[in-house]
């Protein structure tokens, strides 16, 4: 039976801890061993195949998914030692087992301590022996085998692992970088609708100081004012920018309001006037609540001259059911009109308003103003400057009048573009009588 192969199938039992069942190849040169063995190991469970030539116990290996050979050393063609050696090369996995004689016993040797075979059974052999030896074999190969399997499918998995994270951080800066753009343009857009709500605000200031520039610089004065005051009261925020707004249009109810229910102090109105200057908050607000952003400003204007004690107008509210905002106004704009329209002293004008908290401001607001209005006015550098070198920004240190006595900006007023402009146009029909004094500081 020279060159062939016995194979036989499994009968259960040899499997590896995977399940699998192992196949061991046979090689030797006496065919009874052979035979012997293939029984012995079959019995065991083993899938066997065994060949008397070498030569074909290679292709074996490289065919067949051989766990263990068993190998006689001593065989005609080539020695165990030299097939174990090349079998070493072509499939390392492959668990080497030498099968000899006493006589060849230091071969044996040689070959375990060069690593080039795992263990060896002498003839004649004990069958228990034989058998341990090869299920060590066997297990030694499940071991490697699967040791690779096991390194294999971690790397795989890290590889994949990576590939997530990559793809995963990939989607995250993608993503951020979205919502940095979508930030970007709705600050933009915030930005583009702050810039025409103060743009309208002022275009209403303007217009306001056209129509008369004591009412223009009366409102950009209250605004100021206001703002610092419910600044000081804690208030922050829209609802600040609110305050300051609703103070800036609070007397825009008064455009086309006859000059003196502007200029003369209310008490001194006749009685038509005060009718005309009792509408004026009502007007107002029925004029900015056509302006989606400035309706909440318009409940403001209405409700600037209701006072602490109920008895204000147009709704009489009581204290506590009036605007905060609008106490606010209400107050600042009385100290303006007392200082700037009658020229009473800040000092004098606080002092005033203190015998008023309770009744006709709300105490609160008042000791608050009391702490921001300074007693003094601080001392300020007043120069001289002719028409053609005042800018925008500079506060009037007097009255501007032209040379027939026609009142055109009262002092106090800080000049904006619109208010130069007005004066050079005034002073080429009714001329500007000598130099305009402006304060430097403040
Ligand atoms: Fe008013
Ligand atoms: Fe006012």
């Amino acid at each position: 039976m020279t060159d062939q192969v016995m194979e036989t199938p499994p009968r259960g039992g040899a499997a590896a801890p995977g399940g699998n069942v192992q196949t061991v190849l046979l090689v030797d040169d006496e065919e009874n061993i052979l035979k012997a063995l293939n029984r012995l190991l079959r019995r065991e469970g083993y899938r066997v195949l065994a060949t008397t030539s070498p030569m074909e116990a290679m292709d074996l290996v490289l065919e067949h998914p051989v766990a263990v050979v068993i190998s006689d050393q001593r065989m005609p063609e080539v020695s165990g030692t030299e097939l174990l050696a090349a079998i070493k090369e072509a499939a390392p996995d492959v668990v080497r087992v030498m099968l000899t004689g006493y006589a060849d016993m230091e071969a044996a040797m040689d070959a375990i301590n060069k690593g080039e075979v795992f263990r060896f059974i002498t003839k004649p052999w004990q069958e228990s022996d034989l058998v341990a030896t090869v299920r060590q074999a066997a297990l030694q190969h499940f071991l490697v085998t699967e040791n690779r399997r096991l390194l294999q499918v971690t790397e795989e998995q890290n590889q994949r692992l990576q590939e997530l994270n990559a793809r995963l951080e990939e989607k995250v800066l993608e993503r951020t970088r979205e919502l940095e753009d979508r930030h970007r343009e709705l600050q933009e857009l915030h930005a583009r609708l702050q810039t025409n709500f103060r743009d309208t605000v002022r275009v209403f200031v303007e217009i306001m100081e056209l129509y008369d520039p004591f009412l223009g610089g009366h409102a950009n004065r209250v605004a100021a004012l206001a703002r610092r005051l419910a600044e000081r009261m804690g208030i922050e925020g829209v609802d600040l920018d609110l305050v300051e707004i609703g103070a800036a249009l609070h007397d825009i109810g008064l455009i086309g309001a006859p000059k003196e229910v502007v200029k003369v102090p209310a008490d001194r109105l006749t009685p038509a006037q005060q009718e005309i200057y009792r509408g004026h908050p009502a007007l107002g607000q029925r004029l900015l609540k056509k302006i989606e952003f400035l309706r909440q400003a318009a409940l403001l204007v209405r409700s600037h001259h209701e006072r602490f004690d109920g008895q204000g107008f147009p709704d009489g509210l009581p204290g506590v059911a009036i605007p905060v905002g609008a106490m606010i106004t209400h107050a600042a704009s009385y100290l303006d009109g007392l200082v700037h329209r009658e020229g009473v002293a800040p000092a004098k004008a606080l002092e005033r308003m203190s015998g008023l908290a309770g009744t006709v401001f709300d105490p609160e607001v008042v000791r608050v103003l009391a702490e921001l209005v300074p007693a003094q006015a601080p001392p300020r550098k007043v120069v001289a400057l002719p028409l053609e070198e005042l800018e925008p920004g500079m506060r009037l240190a007097a009255d501007i009048k032209t040379a027939s006595g026609r009142f055109l900006v009262p002092r106090g007023t800080r000049l904006n573009e619109v208010q130069i402009m007005r004066l050079r146009n005034f002073h080429q029909v009714d001329p500007i009588a000598g130099r305009v004094r402006v304060s430097l500081e403040d």
